[in-house]
């Protein structure tokens, strides 16, 4: 369904976020029609680059970052026509009158500001958006990660933003929640009848949830002021455990679904003092050097001011959520780079059966588990038990009834910013944070940081390629339970 035409003004035009996600999916919308000439793209940025140097960018952006197949040159020359530059810096007011001028009047054309600069900017913008009359009460402004080191710095890049922008009017992105398959949880949970009987802790174990990466820290100055948790836990992993976790909400409108994430957020059980040691484990990769490979250390990927830096590269946890529902239920997390492969999946782990009938079977049945695969290779796989096919008596055997994505749809899967890019304009928040619950997943987050901080233990070594440190095995273990480690049946 096409969009409203837009002014997309993007600021920090000339960064990695414009080059690799966003003119890469703005493109790939423009392909397949959702909007069309109408729409413009305002690159903003420092840099003194002309329009025909912005366009030529984006032109690099889609040869670079956009699959070969869908680069279609026609197609690319009308895309890169929407594209405007304008040299600006926030305390330049030469700048902010042409953006003023560059911005169309018409109310039917919808004005968005998607700010992919460092965070203690936003605040200046929004003033001068304000100041210079470029700000309407309808427009909304898009910001992204780092929002905030800790609860309190994110309170004040907020405060900042809401100075001039109505809640209603931002959109915070985790692009987790862009992803077809992060979605698709809301779809698994929610239009269907068969798992929500036993969606609790009458009927469900335990829940695992791990996004592993095979690429390193790298020499991202950002990660190491950051770490794992603040990094993955605390948005991408969090907003997993919500949508696993919430209650049904009464409507897919944004507010009854954030409120239930919120719900699920205030209801995690705080991890301090004494527990932080027994419930979390943090680690950071070192290298390996064989005849074959050479992995290069976390410490030897850093400047050197940095080293010796204690920087978890690795997290695992286990987490609790105090209501009805999930009393008893513990949710194990655990993220990391370097790890032996890249895979993002939540494991639904049931319960066993309450008596098994097959006293003479070979084979003892096994607790049925659901996994739910959100990156590559897509799908959901219900592992249950079967008579193994034969004359030889009963014998059991666990079996994936398997639902792969590539198998089951023709269509090439969207890439995250595309829905979300479109969902500003189309004025959906539901795939966006409000802004108490990424508060109340910093409070979370907070005491775990703390604690870490104050303790003289470093983070655990684990060697790249591995699947973390041995203490986040006994984290699980010492429950009696075992990270589900993907082996396909
Ligand atoms: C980002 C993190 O938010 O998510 C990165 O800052 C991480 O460190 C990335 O690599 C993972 O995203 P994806 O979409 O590749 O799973």
């Amino acid at each position: 369904i096409p969009v409203q035409p837009f002014d997309y003004v993007v600021f920090g035009a000339t960064g990695d976020l414009t080059k690799r996600k966003l003119i890469p999916a703005l493109y790939h919308r423009f392909l397949d029609g959702q909007f069309d000439e109408q729409s413009r793209v305002i690159g903003v940025s420092r840099s003194k680059l002309s329009d025909a140097d912005f366009q030529q960018a984006a032109r690099d952006a889609v040869t670079q970052f956009v699959e070969k197949q869908y680069q279609e040159k026609d197609v690319v020359d009308r895309f890169v026509k929407l594209f405007s530059y304008i040299v600006n810096d926030v305390t330049d007011e030469a700048g902010w009158g042409d953006i003023r001028k560059a911005l169309r009047d018409d109310p039917k054309v919808v004005r968005a500001f998607y700010l992919a600069v460092a965070p203690d900017l936003f605040e200046p913008i929004a003033e001068q958006l304000s100041k210079t009359k470029v700000y309407r009460r309808d427009a909304r402004v898009v910001i992204e990660k780092p929002l905030g080191h800790d609860l309190e710095s994110s309170k004040e890049i907020n405060d900042g933003v809401a100075k001039i922008f109505e809640e209603d009017q931002v959109y915070r992105i985790d692009h987790y929640l862009g992803k077809e398959t992060v979605q698709n949880l809301l779809a698994l949970r929610f239009a269907n009848m068969l798992f929500e009987p036993i969606w609790n802790s009458a009927h469900i174990d335990h829940v695992q949830l791990t996004v592993a990466e095979s690429v390193g820290a790298g020499t991202r100055g950002y990660y190491d002021e950051s770490g794992a948790l603040r990094d993955m836990i605390q948005n991408h992993m969090l907003q997993l455990l919500c949508l696993v976790a919430m209650e049904p909400p009464a409507s897919d409108d944004a507010n009854a679904l954030r409120d239930e994430k919120l719900k699920v957020l205030r209801a995690l059980k705080p991890i301090v003092n004494g527990d932080v040691a027994r419930n979390t484990v943090r680690g950071q990769y070192r290298g390996v050097k064989s005849e074959t490979t050479s992995v290069a250390s976390y410490q030897d990927e850093l400047p050197e001011n940095k080293k010796g830096s204690r920087t978890e590269t690795f997290v695992a946890l286990k987490a609790e959520i105090e209501n009805w529902r999930w009393a008893g239920v513990p949710f194990y997390l655990r993220t990391g780079k370097r790890m032996a492969e890249r895979v993002s999946e939540i494991c639904i782990q049931f319960k066993p059966i309450p008596h098994s009938v097959f006293d003479h079977a070979e084979g003892a049945p096994k607790a049925n588990k659901l996994i739910i695969r959100l990156q590559p290779n897509e799908g959901v796989k219900l592992m249950m038990m079967i008579k193994d096919p034969g004359p030889g008596g009963m014998r059991l055997r666990e079996v994936p009834l398997n639902l792969s994505f590539a198998e089951t749809f023709a269509e090439r899967t969207p890439e995250a910013y595309e829905r979300l890019l479109m969902d500003v304009i189309r004025g959906s928040q539901t795939l966006f944070m409000r802004r108490d619950e990424l508060e109340a997943a910093w409070a979370w987050v907070d005491p775990i940081r703390d604690a870490w901080e104050r303790s003289s233990e470093p983070p655990q070594t684990y060697t790249a390629g591995t699947w973390g440190p041995s203490g986040a095995i006994a984290l699980i273990e010492r429950d009696g339970r075992t990270w589900y480690e993907g082996t396909d049946q």
